[in-house]
């Protein structure tokens, strides 16, 4: 089935609508949509990764507080909907805590809601709140397409880049964000190739990326994380584009498990990486990334992975799903409004504020 054809999430009809998403445990061997009718199916499906990447898990919950509110009955009172509200969001925040684009598109529904109260019959709420959370998603098209068309120039003709984990339409509205400057670099008529981290544990990188990148017909080849000291050490590699799951506020970074081997592998063998996010990422509440909360999930996902045992029994396991790579290491921040470099604290805030 072309990808092409297929959106990465989309929102069915109206009010008592449904968020349908592309289920990507199951990539790359099956292309399949479900439907999420309900806040806890749409919570389910962001804790297994059915729907993943920082903006898309983002727009999931934006769409997952419609779900919510179509259990509360038509007739009830403005403190019932605040009520219902204040349990949806927070029941959804505590889905995954990483990525800051969650908390982000929550509070951003929370705020819709809250300048509407007293503004509009509480009838109409449901109906405005459905509104935004389609502006976000539509917003997060143009994000993409702006972080896409301001990094192409970091990449010439002929170069070859290495992404880790997936940072593509998967991750995004469509066309997403790491991805996106390949995509943006290949529309212009440059020449690209690009290295794949298969990203353990859970293979975004294999499963996501290279199926991604494979689909729009860019040449991607596929590697194991341990490979990319040497593929850099080789001179393959050009340049390191990922995405970013939260950027603290003087640019430190948490992504994907592997990043930070990432960057200092680059750092080592002098080739320039850079982060590609838009600035829904940034929290700017954080002066830096020590204090970024980072996911820790099962041992089954290492031990056990995609139905093989590949440990023994009753092994100890660490699982971190993130790493923070520090901003000394980030040759520039690839936004919507434009490069952030050198990262440091100042130029965040100039840009991001
Ligand atoms: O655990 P995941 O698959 O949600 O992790 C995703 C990443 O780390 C991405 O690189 C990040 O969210 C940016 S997506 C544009």
């Amino acid at each position: 089935m072309p990808y092409q054809n297929i959106e990465t999430l989309s929102w069915l009809g109206g009010t008592d609508g449904t968020l349908r998403l592309i289920d990507q445990t199951l990539l790359p061997s099956e292309v399949k949509e479900i439907d999420c009718r309900s806040v806890e199916t749409v919570w389910e499906a962001i804790k297994k990764l059915r729907v993943r990447g920082a903006p898309a898990i983002g727009i999931s919950a934006a769409y997952g507080v419609i779900t919510g509110m179509q259990t509360l009955p038509q007739e009830d009172s403005l403190d019932a909907f605040k009520k219902r509200l204040n349990e949806v969001t927070e029941y959804l925040a505590s889905s995954r805590p990483t990525a800051v684009n969650l908390f982000w598109a929550l509070d951003r529904m929370k705020a819709k809601a809250e300048s509407l109260y007293g503004q509009v019959p509480v009838s109409e709420l449901a109906e405005c709140l459905l509104a935004e959370a389609q502006t976000i998603h539509e917003e997060d098209r143009t994000i993409c397409r702006a972080i896409g068309k301001h990094g192409q120039d970091i990449i010439k003709n002929g170069d070859t880049f290495l992404t880790h984990c997936n940072a593509g339409g998967l991750a995004t509205a469509d066309y997403g964000t790491a991805l996106a400057v390949f995509f943006a670099a290949a529309e212009s008529g440059k020449k690209i190739s690009v290295y794949a981290d298969e990203t353990r544990p859970l293979l975004q990188g294999a499963r996501l990326t290279a199926w991604e990148l494979m689909q729009r017909g860019i040449d991607v080849t596929l590697i194991c994380d341990s490979m990319a000291a040497l593929v850099m050490r080789q001179g393959k590699i050009n340049g390191v584009i990922v995405g970013a799951d939260r950027i603290a506020a003087n640019g430190d970074t948490a992504n994907k498990i592997g990043t930070y081997s990432a960057a200092v592998n680059a750092k080592v063998h002098n080739v320039p990486f850079y982060v590609a996010a838009p600035v829904s990422t940034f929290d700017l509440t954080l002066p830096d990334g020590s204090l970024i909360p980072i996911e820790e999930r099962l041992a089954d996902e290492i031990t056990n992975g995609f139905g093989k045992r590949t440990a023994p029994e009753g092994v100890k396991v660490y699982n971190p799903a993130f790493d923070v790579t520090p901003a000394e290491l980030i040759t520039g921040i690839i936004t919507e409004r434009g490069i952030i470099s050198p990262v440091n604290t100042e130029n965040v805030k100039r840009r991001v504020r």
